[in-house]
């Protein structure tokens, strides 16, 4: 009897799945004020959309050879050594950071070490520090690059000072030969989050590389996504290996899922306090999590690394529009600063409303919001404020004065590829009727 040939089937398929792309997914037309401008979004076409189905009907569903395929291929994209694959960018600075408290480390992090962090911060960036039992040492950000204002960062020192956990916030990209230079002076771990800065460059090299480890998030509003996902790189063997541990339920194994002895000697290992020969896929080297995701999400994050560059391209363009267009208004509006040796691959356009007689933040936001154009806040603003971290052991350098400004005065809008020329000139338009607005009547 004639057996069906899956293969066939699953052209039909990629056939269907390519015609539901064009009926179900393809971008709407823009309609100055009826469409809304996005602050961040998902760009995607069929290939993403084939890939995940691939992988659906492969059905292996742990991570596997999607996993291996993204890692590779964001291996080359960073030029690093190392490319850890997990569940989220909160889940990144999760194990980076744990993995320097390690056992496997000659000079772990102990607890109530102190750790220098920006007070302008998104907060997964900083709890793996509290959780961890380490005391974040909080210096302020300077206001139009938003980062760590690294004139202050001797002020931070104690011989308690161990490590720095450093944001490029919105892709903006940190002092890093200063940074860098500082770390090393000082002895200290650096783990920088990337998380908002996947393809920007400092000096011509990937930020992230600078230090330690760097992290990566791929949630929909970043610059790839795969729904829920995230990463660690390195060029540090030893990190590698202890973050692919902790993200593996603390295993000293590192054989891939579904895959055994590896290490060709599964049943002789002495470890511990273990009996000689404990099956090694059950050693545990760390204290750790699960943290994986799942191959499906690799696999639409391999159709995504794939539109990278264009899509970093993208955000730069749409950033030089937005920042040309609200020049006349420098006067109301700080627009963002960058400093000449980076080259950021910005995750959004930063505005704070300077100080005037005419009109808040939050009128401006609000009329934007409004008139469809979508904002967001930096973040936590200064994060101290925030309920879940106002009472944390701390030290902080003087009055941390600019992140009160940016909590109050900051937001942004976004530069994703999914807006188009047309969106960013309604988006002006819709800046110039409310500051005429607003002077005028006020005139
Ligand atoms: C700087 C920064 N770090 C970490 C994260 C956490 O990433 P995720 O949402 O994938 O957990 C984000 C999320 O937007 C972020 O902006």
């Amino acid at each position: 009897m004639h057996k069906p040939d899956p293969r066939v089937t699953r052209d039909k398929i990629h056939a269907l799945v390519k015609e539901y792309y064009q009926q179900a997914h393809q971008p709407a037309p823009f309609v100055a004020g009826e469409s809304k401008v996005h602050y961040a979004g998902r760009v995607f076409d069929e290939q993403e959309l084939l890939l995940g189905v691939d992988s659906v009907l492969d059905f292996w569903l742990t991570l596997g050879s999607y996993g291996q395929a993204f890692e590779e291929k964001l291996k080359s994209y960073l030029g690093v050594r190392d490319v850890i694959l997990v569940n989220s960018g909160s889940s990144a600075n999760l194990v980076a950071f744990a993995s320097l408290l390690s056992p496997e480390m000659e000079r772990p992090l102990q607890r109530n070490d102190e750790v220098i962090t920006p007070a302008v911060t998104f907060p997964s960036t900083l709890a793996p520090i509290v959780l961890n039992g380490l005391v974040p040492v909080f210096v302020d950000c300077e206001l139009g690059t938003y980062n760590i204002d690294c004139s202050q960062l001797e002020g931070a020192l104690s011989p308690k000072v161990k490590a720095m956990v450093i944001p490029h916030t919105l892709g903006n990209v940190v002092d890093m030969d200063y940074l860098r230079d500082f770390a090393q002076a000082h002895s200290l771990y650096l783990l920088e989050d990337t998380c908002d800065a996947l393809g920007s460059k400092w000096n011509g090299r990937m930020a992230g590389t600078f230090g330690d480890l760097g992290t990566l998030s791929f949630y929909p509003a970043h610059h790839i996504t795969m729904g829920e996902g995230g990463a660690v790189f390195t060029n540090n063997g030893r990190l590698a290996k202890i973050v692919r541990s902790l993200r593996d339920w603390g295993r000293d194994c590192w054989c891939e899922p579904g895959v055994s002895n590896t290490c060709q000697k599964r049943f002789g290992w002495q470890l511990g306090d273990l009996p000689f020969g404990y099956d090694h896929k059950y050693v545990y080297s760390n204290i750790g999590y699960n943290l994986k995701p799942t191959d499906i999400q690799a696999a639409i994050g391999v159709g995504q690394l794939e539109k990278l560059p264009m899509f970093v391209a993208k955000r730069k363009e749409n950033l030089k529009a937005l920042f040309h267009r609200l020049q006349k208004h420098v006067e109301y509006l700080l627009l963002p600063k960058w400093l000449d040796r980076a080259d950021p691959s910005w995750f959004g356009f930063p505005i704070t409303v300077r100080e005037n007689p005419y009109f808040t933040r939050n009128e401006l936001t609000n009329y934007l919001e409004q008139n469809k154009v979508e904002t967001r806040l930096l973040f936590a603003g200064n994060i101290l404020r925030q309920p879940a971290y106002r009472n944390i052991q701390r030290r902080a350098v003087g009055d941390l004065r600019n992140s009160d400004t940016v909590m109050n005065q900051t937001f942004f809008i976004g530069v994703y590829p999914g807006i188009e020329m047309k969106m960013i000139d309604y988006v002006c338009e819709m800046f110039d009727q409310f500051i005429h607005k607003k002077t005028r009547r006020a005139a």
